[in-house]
Parts: C-alpha cells; sequence; structure tokens
C-alpha cells in the first residue's frame, strides 16, 4: 500500500531519468544553455507543505484535507540534497535558496544550511545561501538558522492591514507575528532582509504605499512581485495582475524614487531608491517585462526532480540516479546536457500574442517547486 501512494505520488510531473554521457570532462563550471545562459542560482524546495493557503499558490479548493503531499520516504535526504548541490556548485552554480512550500516545517532544516554552509564555489569562496520564508516560524528559527550558516532570508507578506492579510493566507494567520519573525531575523543578523509582497489587483493593490510606509528606511527591501500564472490551480486572471509600471507610479506619486543598477546578472527584481536615503524597493515583473533572457535559475523538488524553468511540465529524475549507485562524478556528468539543452523561456513566449499554450501536460505548482 504504502509502495502505491509513492508511486502515484512520483507520477505527478513526467521525469525521465537523466543518462549519465558514456565520455564527459570534469566540469568546467562555465555551463551554457542554449540561449547562452550560465547555472548560477539553484532553488531547493525542502517540502512541498505549506501552514498557509494563499489562494495565489495553494487555493484552500484544491490542497484541502484529502490532497496528497509527498510522503516522507520520497523525500531527498539532508545527505542527498547536499551531493546534489555540491554537483551544482561544480557547474558554476553560487547561489542556493532553500524554499518549499514552506521551508521551516522540515524537520532539522538548520542540518541541512549547516551542510550546504560547508560547500565552496569554484573560486573558493562561501556561497551566497538564502531562504524563503512565510515568515510564522522564524520568530522561532531566525537565531539557530543564522548560528548554522544561512546568510539571508527573505519573507513573503502581502499586507499590512491584518484583516486584508489574514484572508490572503486563509488560515487567519496575523501580520503581527510574521513581523515580529522579521524583527528577529533582523536581531539574528540577517542583511539584506527582502520583503515579497505579491500584488493582486482588487485584493490587496491599498496596501502598496502602507507596506512601503512601513519598511521605508528599516533597511528591509520590499519588493513587488506581479500576480502570476504559475502551476495549474490558482484560477489567474489577466485582470488581477497590477503591472509593475502602475505599482511604481502609485509610489511616486507619495515619494521620489530612482532606478539602481543590478547588482547581479539574471536578477529578477528591478531595483529602485528612495531619493531621501529611505532605502531601496525592487519591483519583479515577469508578467510584463519578462526576464526570461538572463535567466540562470535551476530548480530542485522535494522529491529530487530537476526543473529548469518555473512554468515547465517536466523535471528530470535525480533522485533516481542518486539511488542508483552512480558517483559524484557521474552525476555531475549528466546534469551538463541537461542545461546545454535547455531553451526554456516561458514569461517571454507568453507575452508574445501569436504564442499558443502548450496543451496537455500538467504545469509544476509553486508550493512543489519552490519560488
Ligand atoms: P535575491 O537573491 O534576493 O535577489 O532573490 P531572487 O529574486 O533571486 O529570489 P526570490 O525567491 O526572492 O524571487 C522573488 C520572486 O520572483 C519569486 O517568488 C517568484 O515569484 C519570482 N521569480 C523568481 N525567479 C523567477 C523566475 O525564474 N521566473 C519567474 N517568472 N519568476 C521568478
Ligand atoms: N505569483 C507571484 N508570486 C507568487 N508566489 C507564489 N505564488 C505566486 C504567484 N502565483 C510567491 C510568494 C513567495 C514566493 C515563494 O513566491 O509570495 O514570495
Ligand atoms: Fe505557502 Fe508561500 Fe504558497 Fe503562501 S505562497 S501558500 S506561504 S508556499
Ligand atoms: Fe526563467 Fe522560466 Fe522564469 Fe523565464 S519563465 S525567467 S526561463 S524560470
Amino acid at each position: 500500500m504504502g509502495e502505491t501512494i509513492i508511486a502515484l505520488a512520483d507520477l505527478r510531473y513526467a521525469a525521465p531519468v537523466p543518462q549519465v554521457p558514456p565520455t564527459w570532462s570534469a566540469p568546467s563550471g562555465h555551463l551554457a544553455d542554449r540561449l547562452h545562459r550560465p547555472l548560477r542560482d539553484l532553488r531547493i524546495s525542502v517540502t512541498d507543505r505549506c501552514n498557509f493557503r494563499c489562494s495565489y499558490c495553494m487555493p484552500k479548493e484544491v490542497f484541502d484535507r484529502d490532497y496528497r503531499f509527498l510522503p516522507q520516504t520520497s523525500l531527498l535526504t539532508f545527505e542527498e540534497i547536499t551531493r546534489l548541490a555540491r554537483a551544482f556548485v561544480a557547474h558554476g552554480v553560487t547561489k542556493l535558496r532553500l524554499t518549499g512550500g514552506e521551508p521551516l516545517l522540515r524537520k532539522g532544516l538548520e542540518d541541512l544550511v549547516r551542510m550546504l554552509a560547508e560547500l565552496r564555489g569554484a573560486d573558493g569562496q562561501a556561497l551566497d545561501l538564502t531562504l524563503t520564508t512565510n515568515g510564522s516560524l522564524l520568530a522561532r528559527k531566525a537565531q539557530a538558522l543564522r548560528e548554522a550558516g544561512l546568510k539571508r532570508v527573505t519573507v513573503s507578506l502581502d499586507a499590512m492591514d491584518d484583516a486584508v492579510f489574514r484572508r490572503m493566507n486563509d488560515v487567519d494567520f496575523p501580520v503581527a507575528d510574521v513581523l515580529e519573525g522579521i524583527r528577529a531575523a533582523q536581531h539574528a543578523g540577517f542583511g539584506p532582509i527582502k520583503v515579497n509582497m505579491v500584488v493582486k489587483r482588487g485584493t490587496n493593490d491599498h496596501e502598496i504605499v502602507p507596506m512601503a510606509k512601513h519598511f521605508r528606511g528599516s533597511g528591509v527591501v520590499l519588493r513587488f512581485i506581479e500576480y502570476m500564472d504559475v502551476g495549474a490551480t490558482n484560477g489567474w486572471r489577466m485582470d488581477e495582475v497590477l503591472p509593475s509600471a502602475q505599482v511604481l507610479a502609485r509610489l511616486r506619486e507619495r515619494w521620489a524614487l530612482d532606478p539602481l543598477e543590478a547588482t547581479t546578472m539574471g536578477e529578477t527584481a528591478e531595483r529602485w531608491r528612495y531619493a531621501d536615503g529611505a532605502g531601496e524597493i525592487g519591483l519583479i515583473s515577469s508578467v510584463t517585462q519578462a526576464f526570461c533572457r538572463d535567466c540562470n535559475r535551476a530548480r530542485l523538488s522535494t522529491e529530487g526532480k530537476l526543473f529548469t524553468c518555473l512554468f515547465a511540465t517536466r523535471g528530470h529524475d535525480l533522485r533516481a540516479l542518486l539511488r542508483s549507485g552512480h558517483s559524484d562524478d557521474e552525476i555531475a556528468a549528466a546534469l551538463a546536457p541537461i542545461w546545454s539543452e535547455r531553451a526554456d523561456r516561458y514569461s517571454e513566449l507568453r507575452s508574445q500574442a501569436d504564442h499558443a499554450e502548450p496543451g496537455g501536460e500538467r504545469r509544476v505548482e509553486m508550493h512543489y517547486i519552490g519560488g
């Protein structure tokens, strides 16, 4: 019976097992895909579960009591995650982001952080090790995560107004507890802390200015994310997207803002600074201004499937590779052709008027693959 459940859960997205090429050379750290994009950022989902039910990600009607999350035995172990991360680093990854679901629900996460913090890039430098969380457990865990070697955190928060926020997380979770988590993260010495606000027109767009007002001058970087058509369950509609240009216009009615240069290639956010020195904000415009051109992100699901785009329908079953006795060198060799053959640019194609949606296969869900 247990076996059957595992088999069904593992079938949710088609995932061929990568092949180890008959001959290969050692990773050079300069892997490029078909659009000449390097591999720099690995997002690792450590659980597909979450204690929130944000309607744009895990609507309650779908993710209810009967929904079958991955069984414990399907999950990659911390040792397996670290082994894979090491292979990705050999191919040039310099940034690791732990995501979920809600990553702080994974038991002993600080142990994984400790293991990943020991990895070094090709240049001998420590990696940029960060985590995206809904903040609900952060007050309790910030200090231990920091001590384990986590460097940064990004907290999702969609409103300052308690009633609006409780409605959006749909589990009646209060704003005050997330704010306490952010304070604990500041106290633990994380920096810079970022806050992600998904903006849905008609739901929380009136919270843009209050959110900006709250975080101005705090050292926390607030980023506004356009509501995306990710997954297949959130009932996405274009008329609920508030384009970043309008977010910016609303902020500029209130404060003077100047554009900033990108700090790293392939960055998701366009950065702006308050002219009065009260810090910066970011705009993530994956709907109205796709940023696929420099996309250097790979995503590893909780049970070890590799996705080369947030909007992919198929992964590559790295867990099968791990559990079939291959050496680290062989695993690194099997990753190379996956990235070299990558041509994903979903958001760019979506914005082309004549683009037809690929039919048939289900797009991967955000709670499963991480943000
Ligand atoms: P920093 O490392 O702090 O710059 O963060 P980041 O922008 O790399 O990552 P973060 O997880 O904070 O991303 C913010 C949001 O941008 C995510 O929650 C997604 O909504 C969106 N996003 C991130 N990566 C992609 C991507 O590759 N494609 C699309 N379409 N959206 C993305
Ligand atoms: N559109 C935009 N952002 C989303 N996130 C989750 N679902 C969506 C969506 N449909 C964001 C969350 C969080 C990160 C993990 O992804 O708010 O910041
Ligand atoms: Fe949970 Fe984050 Fe998805 Fe909300 S957006 S349901 S907090 S994983
Ligand atoms: Fe990268 Fe795919 Fe997002 Fe484009 S849509 S930025 S290729 S993850």
